[in-house]
């Protein structure tokens, strides 16, 4: 197999851990083992009796359970549980693709959506969207990259890294232009439930499509990626089935004191919600006024879901200088360049400590600036 580099998780393995201040994550604010077991009353007890032995390869039943009723119309058996979101992406593509296929991935994107669609030997297209159109989906655009052979299409709502979500006519049309072209739609809602307006919540593309596949993880809405969590939902049994034999080959099956915790927080998901989006709530007009006092420098369409933004920064030479001279002055952003957009650079709403980070940004911008010119 051949793959390039996942730039995010580079630079992430490079700063994540030494830099004081994390401004860019897009997971939310995380939780003890002690909060999780906490939200029912007999986890506790329960964790420690936990069997470490192999579990079943499809998942904990109960873990499927609490991860269906997320949906309206899937049961339990729809429901591949993975060691995280990204060995979905993994064992999905590589369920459905290889050479001579033809795949399309909206972008900008988190990296492995693309790299791991053209690891497996597949042409890809990118469904790009643009700042200077406000990031709106262009369906002209997407039909024109329509092939005969042509087998999925990932899309990312909410999206990583904008924060925007599509509007429900835009999904409902997507959803058609799968359908009539015979594609998998492959939807990446590892953001869903984080919309700062319930109402612009997305159905679950599992729920309006049989043969659509909704990727979900524990990690980002519900802040818990340590626990290395996430599933797979479809209705489609010949493809459930595929993704199962291939994850015989990754992880046969996922961590049982996960599996175990995962199930406690999806039950009690509301708990988890209502804190992380009181952050966001609480965090994104801070960011906003921040972007006001330096509205020479930043600009950015709104997000509305997730904990993620994508400001474009006026005046700066190199985005990889000033975010890495800020990183190690303490303050980590993601630099565009990591998703091919070198004026942008993602930051993360979704942290506690936001103000100290916003103040220390405030502080080192202007020698950043003066150093990246
Ligand atoms: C769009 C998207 N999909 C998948 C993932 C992977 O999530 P996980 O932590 O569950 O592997 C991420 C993580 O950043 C993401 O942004």
């Amino acid at each position: 197999m051949q793959i390039s580099p996942f730039r995010i998780e580079r630079y992430y393995a490079q700063w994540e851990f030494t830099t004081r201040y994390m401004l860019s994550s897009s997971d939310c604010e995380s939780r003890t083992i002690a909060e999780v077991l906490a939200l029912e009353p007999d986890a506790h007890t329960r964790l420690l009796e936990q069997w470490c032995g192999y579990t079943e390869s499809l998942g904990a039943p109960e873990l499927r359970r609490a991860i269906a009723d997320l949906y309206a119309g899937v049961e339990a058996d729809d429901v591949v549980v993975v060691s995280c979101a990204e060995e979905g992406i993994f064992l999905l593509y590589h369920a459905l693709l290889g050479p001579g296929d033809h795949a399309i991935v909206e972008t900008p994107c988190y990296e492995s959506a693309l790299a791991v669609a053209r690891s497996t030997g597949a042409e890809v297209s990118e469904w790009r969207r643009e700042y200077a159109s406000d990031w709106t989906h262009d369906l002209t655009a997407l039909e024109r990259l329509l092939r005969p052979h042509t087998r999925v299409l990932y899309v990312n709502q909410p999206h990583n890294p904008t924060g925007t979500v599509m509007d429900s006519s835009t999904f409902a049309r997507v959803v058609d232009i799968a359908q009539a072209h015979g594609l998998v739609l492959f939807s990446d809602e590892v953001y869903r439930e984080l919309e700062h307006e319930p109402g612009t919540r997305l159905p679950a593309a599992c729920d309006v499509d049989d043969r659509a596949v909704s990727l979900g993880s524990v990690s980002k809405s519900y802040g818990l990626p340590g626990l290395r969590l996430g599933w797979l939902t479809t209705r489609n049994r010949a493809m459930r089935d595929r993704v199962a034999e291939l994850k015989d080959y990754t992880t046969i099956c996922s961590s049982a004191p996960s599996e175990l915790l995962a199930a406690v927080a999806l039950r009690h998901r509301e708990v988890l919600l209502d804190r992380n989006l009181g952050i966001v709530r609480r965090n994104l007009p801070l960011l906003e006024h921040f972007f006001d006092r330096h509205a020479d420098t930043f600009s950015w369409v709104h997000p509305s879901a997730s904990a993620i933004g994508f400001p474009r920064l006026s005046g700066v030479g190199d985005i990889d200088r000033l975010c890495e001279r800020l990183a190690a002055r303490g303050v980590l952003l993601l630099p565009g360049s990591v998703y091919d957009e070198r004026a942008h650079v993602r930051v993360g709403y979704g942290r506690a400590n936001l103000p100290e980070a916003l103040e220390l940004l405030e502080r080192e911008l202007p020698a950043a600036m003066a150093i990246s010119g």
